[in-house]
């Protein structure tokens, strides 16, 4: 695993480099293996990055977005992480709508809907049970407890090492979510980090020793590369042990 920490200026500097680094590794996908399958961070910190990318001029026909995790609520729910992502960008881009694959919430049973969800990508990428695709790019966020997707801290889906999707739980709220074998088996990850809120969780993620089922985003080694792009308020007090 590469890991690579980079503290940007500010929230727009951090959102240009996120930017050229999702474009660059979309399209190295696209010209190794013919496609890219990306998948998407939810909360507010993406949103800028989200619509930057809707002004980019990619293949757009060959590439696959999928969503990391999702509130466990209707499509058009202001809480929705896919209505996020389609009102900033993908309605603004002539993709196929075959290539936008959401997390289903419709079941009214979530571990029901985690089921289809791992269903759709062991089909997508043709895996067999128990087989751990590698997306191209994973972007992530990081929530001011040390969560990311919906991983939440002291929470089951911490655990579960055997499935692609698991239902989450933020205070009651059930969420589906990657699980961590799964954003592990990732050629790239990337953390989009912004704001003093976070410095916390940081430091207890970047210390030598710190109990990971607290801070979950510990548990994020992929096998590929990990990327932090971190700005000035984030990172500003950050101690990155080389
Ligand atoms: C979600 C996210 C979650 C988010 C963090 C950070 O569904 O909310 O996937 O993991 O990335 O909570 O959220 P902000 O970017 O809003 O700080």
């Amino acid at each position: 695993m590469a890991v690579t920490v980079d503290v940007l200026g500010n929230k727009t500097t951090l959102i240009e480099r996120a930017l050229m680094g999702s474009t660059s590794r979309i399209v190295k996908a696209i010209s190794e293996r013919g496609q890219a399958a990306i998948a998407l961070s939810g909360g507010s910190t993406p949103k800028p990055l989200y619509e930057a990318l809707a002004q980019q001029a990619l293949p757009w026909e060959k590439i696959h977005i999928f969503w990391g995790d999702e509130r466990y609520v209707p499509a058009d729910h202001p809480d929705s992480n896919q209505r996020m992502a389609r009102l900033a960008w993908l309605d603004q881009i002539e993709i196929p709508a075959a290539n936008i694959h959401p997390m289903p919430t419709g079941a009214n049973n979530p571990e029901a809907d985690a089921q289809a969800y791992e269903q759709e990508l062991s089909q997508f990428f043709q895996t067999a049970p128990g087989q751990f695709p590698a997306f191209d790019l994973i972007l992530l966020g990081l929530g001011d407890d040390g969560h990311t997707a919906s991983l939440f801290p002291h929470t089951d889906a911490l655990q579960i090492c055997d499935r692609l999707i698991t239902v989450g739980n933020k205070d009651g709220q059930p969420r589906l979510t990657f699980t961590i074998p799964l954003i592990n088996q990732a050629r790239s990850v990337m953390f989009l980090v912004a704001g003093a809120s976070k410095q916390a969780a940081l430091a207890e993620i970047f210390a030598p020793v710190a109990n990971a089922n607290q801070y979950p985003a510990r548990f994020i080694k992929p096998q590929g590369e990990l990327i932090w792009l971190l700005d000035q308020a984030a990172g500003e007090n950050l101690k990155v042990n080389e």
